[in-house]
C-alpha cells in the first residue's frame, strides 16, 4: 500500500451491490457482469421483494459469491453478517433503489439486511433509484433524496422515458455504464486519501469583550465538518480544529476545540506541521477587542469597543507551507464575490479557494446547502451549482486530489 497516494495497485475494488424490489431488478444480473468485467469483486445483497424479480441463483453465479439475503444468514454462524460485509466493502451501491429503500435509508431504519448494512457502513454509498414517475416526484421521495444527498450519498437520478408500468416520465434506471462508473469511482474514493494527514478548521471564533460577551459571527461549522467527514470517508487521518459549534464531531476524526482566533492560530500551526492537506474553512474573526475586560461591563458605564486586527492564519500557513502540502482557503463575501475571492487567493497564496456569497438566503452561513465559486489553482473562477455542504466537500476533495496527483501546489 502506498500511504501517500492511497492507491493499492493490486487489490480489486470490492462492491456491495444491493438490489431492491423494483421491476428494474432484472437488470441487476447484467450490472453484476459489467462490474466483474471491470475487475470488481461483487457481493450481492437482495431484499426479500427483489427475489420476486431476479433469482439469487443468477446473481450468485455471475458474482461468484453466495447472495446475502437476511441479517441472520442462511446458516447459524458465529459472525455477524452485516458487520462482515461492511468491513469487506469499499463501496455500497444500490441499483435499482426502490422508493421504499430511499425512505428507509433516509430515516435510518434497519429492519432488513440491506438497510442494516447501510446504517453500519461509513464508506461511499451510491443509489440508483428507479420507480414510477409519480413515486419519484412525490414530495416524500424528494425529501428522502435531498436528505441522502446531504449525508454524502451519491444519487444517480433516474432517466426519462416509457416505463414498464406504461407511464412516461422520470423513473427509469439510468444506463448501466453510468452506474458502473459511479460504483468504481466510489470504491476508489474510499481509499483515495488513505493514511494522509488532513487538517480542517471549522466554525466561528469568539473574541471576548468581557467574561460574559464576545465578538463572533454566524458560521455554523457545517462546511468544515462536512469536509472533515468526507476526508475521513476517503481514508484520511483527519484533525478538525473548530471554534464553538453545536455539531456532533464526525466519526473517526480527531477534534481540537478552540474559542479565539489566537487559540485557532496556535492549534492550526501545530496541526499543519505534519499535514499534507490543510483546509481553512473556519470563519476566523477579523478583529478582536483590544483588551478584554476582567469584569462584566455594566450598562451604566459608557463604553466604546476598540478592535484590533487578528493574525491572518491562512496567510501564515501558506508562508510556512511544507513541501508537497496543498492548502485550501475560504472566503465569505457579500458583494463582488468573484473579484474579491480572486484577489484574496492571490494575496494569501493558497492553492484553491472556495468563495461563498453569504448574503444569499439558503446558502452559506447556518444553511444546509451552499452555492460556492471555486477559484482554481490558476486563479480561474468556476461557479458550482447549489449543493449540500457534503457534496461541496466531495467535489472540493476531488480537486485537492487532482493537485496531489500532479504534485502541484507544493
Ligand atoms: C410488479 C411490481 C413492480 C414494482 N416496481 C417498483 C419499482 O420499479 N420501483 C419501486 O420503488 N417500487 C416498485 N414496486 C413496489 C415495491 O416492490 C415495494 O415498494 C416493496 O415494498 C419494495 O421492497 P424493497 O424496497 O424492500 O425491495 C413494484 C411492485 C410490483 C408488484
Amino acid at each position: 500500500m502506498d500511504a501517500e497516494s492511497g492507491a493499492d495497485p493490486v487489490r480489486a475494488p470490492r462492491i456491495l451491490l444491493g438490489v431492491s424490489g423494483g421491476i428494474a431488478a432484472y437488470k441487476a444480473a447484467e450490472l453484476v457482469r459489467a462490474l466483474v468485467r471491470e475487475g470488481a469483486e461483487v457481493q450481492c445483497i437482495l431484499t426479500r421483494r427483489a427475489e420476486q424479480f431476479v433469482t439469487p441463483l443468477a446473481l450468485a453465479t455471475l458474482s461468484g459469491r453466495p447472495v446475502a439475503r437476511t441479517e441472520f444468514g442462511d446458516e447459524p454462524a458465529p459472525t455477524i453478517l452485516h458487520i462482515d460485509l461492511v468491513r469487506w466493502a469499499d463501496a455500497l451501491v444500490v441499483a435499482p433503489a426502490t422508493g421504499n429503500v430511499l425512505a428507509r435509508f433516509a430515516r435510518g431504519l434497519a429492519d432488513d439486511l440491506l438497510s442494516t448494512v447501510y446504517l453500519a457502513f461509513d464508506g461511499p454509498v451510491v443509489v440508483a433509484p428507479a420507480m414510477n414517475p409519480r413515486m419519484w416526484d412525490h414530495e416524500e421521495t424528494r425529501e428522502n433524496v435531498a436528505r441522502l444527498g446531504r449525508r454524502g450519498v451519491t444519487v444517480v437520478p433516474p432517466g426519462e422515458g416509457f416505463l414498464a408500468c406504461g407511464d412516461e416520465g422520470a423513473g427509469r434506471l439510468v444506463p448501466l455504464e453510468e452506474i458502473v462508473a459511479e460504483a468504481l469511482a466510489a470504491a476508489r474514493r474510499s481509499s483515495s486519501l488513505d493514511g494522509m494527514h488532513v487538517v480542517v478548521s471549522a466554525g466561528p471564533t469568539y473574541e471576548p469583550i468581557d467574561p460574559a460577551r464576545f465578538v463572533g459571527n454566524r458560521s455554523s461549522g457545517r462546511m468544515g465538518f462536512a469536509i472533515a467527514a468526507a476526508a475521513r470517508a476517503r481514508g484520511a487521518q483527519v484533525t478538525l480544529v473548530h471554534g464553538p459549534v453545536a455539531l456532533a464531531p464526525p466519526w473517526g476524526v480527531e477534534t481540537v476545540p478552540v474559542r479565539t482566533a489566537g487559540e485557532m492560530r496556535a492549534a492550526m500551526r501545530q496541526a499543519a506541521r505534519a499535514a499534507r492537506v490543510v483546509v481553512m474553512a473556519a470563519a476566523v474573526a477579523d478583529h478582536r477587542p483590544a483588551a478584554a475586560a476582567e469584569r462584566k461591563i455594566s450598562r451604566r458605564e459608557p463604553y466604546t469597543l476598540d478592535l484590533v486586527p487578528n493574525p491572518d492564519i491562512l496567510a501564515e500557513l501558506t508562508a510556512a507551507r511544507r513541501a508537497g502540502q496543498v492548502i485550501v482557503g475560504f472566503a465569505a463575501e457579500t458583494h463582488d464575490v468573484v473579484e474579491r475571492a480572486q484577489a484574496k487567493k492571490k494575496r494569501k497564496g493558497c492553492d484553491l479557494l472556495l468563495a461563498n456569497d453569504v448574503s444569499t438566503p439558503g446558502s452559506g452561513f447556518e444553511a444546509e446547502d451552499n452555492r460556492v465559486t471555486l477559484i482554481d489553482e490558476r486563479g480561474r473562477a468556476e461557479p458550482w451549482p447549489l449543493m449540500s455542504k457534503r457534496q461541496v466537500a466531495e467535489r472540493l476533495l476531488d480537486r485537492v486530489e487532482r493537485l496531489l496527483a500532479r504534485g502541484e501546489g507544493p
